[in-house]
């Protein structure tokens, strides 16, 4: 018996499908996903990455046990050091969680990467469209539902395959700050979920 069940983790170690996410702020979104797959028997959280120093994704993945590493603009665009690692880290899929530098095309072209963006795109979507931008031009036109869309990345800014859209309710006393928890809620709920999915081959 405990052989089988030596070789079974063995088995699973085996097929363990690796994410590293990209991250450039808070890291809510990183957070919960490392949650999520804490005790995965199939995918595994392998490493946090920022543009930023002090981005308190870093202190998040830190506190939760998870490799973090900071990388300059200029390393991630101009060199293949990234490139060359997550290659060695066998990395399956790059998560993008408020990453806010735009991917070098060679990213894209090597990896599996996925996006989460605040808004039902195409709507709301492309350059200066993150965070409070979003929900703010969202109120300002009086929109009466908004969301999230979960999306693969390809070499055009918020334009890959969509994988999943949730919506809510624009009311019309809600603000900026209101819809963003709004939207919160939506990616916690959502994010982890389709990241497994699209894993497991079944997005
Ligand atoms: C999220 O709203 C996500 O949709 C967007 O950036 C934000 C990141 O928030 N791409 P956090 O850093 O995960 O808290």
């Amino acid at each position: 018996m405990g052989s089988k069940s030596q070789k079974s983790l063995h088995c699973n170690y085996l097929n363990m499908k690796k994410i590293a996410i990209l991250a450039s702020g808070s890291g809510s979104n990183a957070e919960n996903i490392i949650r999520f797959f804490q005790h995965h028997p199939n995918i595994q959280v392998d490493s946090v990455w920022s543009n930023k120093q002090d981005a308190f994704v870093l202190e998040r993945a830190e506190r939760l046990k998870v490799e973090a590493h900071y990388f300059s603009r200029e390393e991630f665009i101009s060199t293949d050091n990234l490139i060359i690692e997550f290659k060695k880290r066998e990395i399956d899929l790059i998560v993008l969680a408020g990453f806010l530098l735009l991917l070098p095309q060679k990213f894209v072209r090597e990896f599996l990467v996925v996006n989460i963006h605040p808004a039902l795109l195409p709507s709301y979507g492309g350059k200066g469209m993150y965070g409070a931008h979003v929900h703010n031009a969202v109120i300002d036109n009086k929109e009466s539902e908004s969301g999230i869309t979960i999306h693969l990345v390809d070499e055009v800014y918020d334009h890959g395959k969509v994988l999943l859209q949730a919506k809510c309710a624009v009311e019309p006393q809600d603000t900026p700050e209101t819809l963003a928890q709004k939207i919160h809620k939506l990616e916690m709920e959502h994010f982890p979920h389709t990241i497994e999915a699209l894993l497991s081959g079944s997005a």
